[in-house]
């Protein structure tokens, strides 16, 4: 099963790091190099408090931001949170659910992660479900059950309509933060897993060959050159190479010009 043609997504995880200076010189550098990217739809996750802030530096630039995390209630007394419709509010575009450092360091189950995606789409955000396998999963062979015990109670609640607006991430936990990106032959087999998964649960072979399904884990400017030329990835959700603007620019170009 291969995956239809979009623009690739690139997605900027500032993870909690930045500051106002710091947000708009990466900013301004971003929108001073997009001429130069090609057909790709960039966004960056700035951390709660810079979002409004970041979304107006973006005005009127094709770069959009994404929320890291929300609530899996719509609103209410839920203090410390902050809900799908706020983050549609202030213009965010999409929004991650189950990233690994949420499900490992904040508990989120896959349930919670179920709950996230489904308040994102009822706000019109468009939710990058995030999984992952953890090197002891892979090296006893359970790669497969870890990513479907994390994706079914997101999928079971979605509608074929819902799982349109969808875009899925694989980040081996292994290859979080640790300069060990997946094997070409890792990745590709993990997303074909994923779409056959998302067909196979759902029915709709047309909607999982189309999901956009995205690759993270230590992407750098060397390793976006061949991440972009295989034909599986839709994209990448970059950590650390976010933060440096010639770094994340680099990246963007070898996916806008695949
Ligand atoms: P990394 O992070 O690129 O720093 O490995 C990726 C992520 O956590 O999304």
């Amino acid at each position: 099963m291969t995956q239809q043609h979009l623009p690739a997504l690139v997605i900027g995880n500032w993870k909690m790091n930045g500051s106002l200076t710091a947000n708009t010189a990466l900013l301004e550098s971003l929108r001073r190099d997009i001429a130069s990217f090609g057909h790709v739809n960039v966004s960056v996750c700035p951390p709660f408090p810079y979002l409004a802030h970041s979304v107006a530096l973006l005005a009127k630039s094709p770069i959009s931001c994404t929320a890291q995390n929300l609530c899996h209630e719509a609103v209410g007394a839920y203090t410390g949170e902050v809900s799908a419709s706020m983050l549609a509010d202030v213009g965010c575009r999409y929004v991650l659910a189950g990233h690994s450092e949420r499900r490992g360091l904040f508990g989120d189950s896959s349930e919670r992660v179920a709950a996230k995606a489904r308040q994102a789409l009822n706000a019109g955000l468009t939710p990058i479900v995030c999984v992952g396998e953890t090197l002891a999963q892979r090296e006893i062979g359970l790669t497969e059950a870890t990513l479907a015990a994390q994706l079914l109670p997101t999928l079971a609640g979605l509608s074929i309509a819902d799982l349109e607006k969808v875009v899925l991430a694989y980040e081996p936990v292994w290859a979080i933060g640790t300069g060990h990106v997946a094997t070409a032959q890792q990745i590709t087999s993990v997303l074909r897993y994923l779409r056959q998964l998302v067909a196979d649960t759902t029915g709709a072979d047309k909607v999982a060959r189309a999901m956009p399904v995205l690759y993270g884990g230590s992407v750098n400017p060397t390793s976006a050159v061949w991440l972009a030329q295989l034909p599986e990835v839709s994209g990448v959700l970059v950590g650390g190479a976010a933060l440096k603007a010639e770094d994340f620019s680099e990246i963007c170009r070898s996916f806008g010009q695949r």
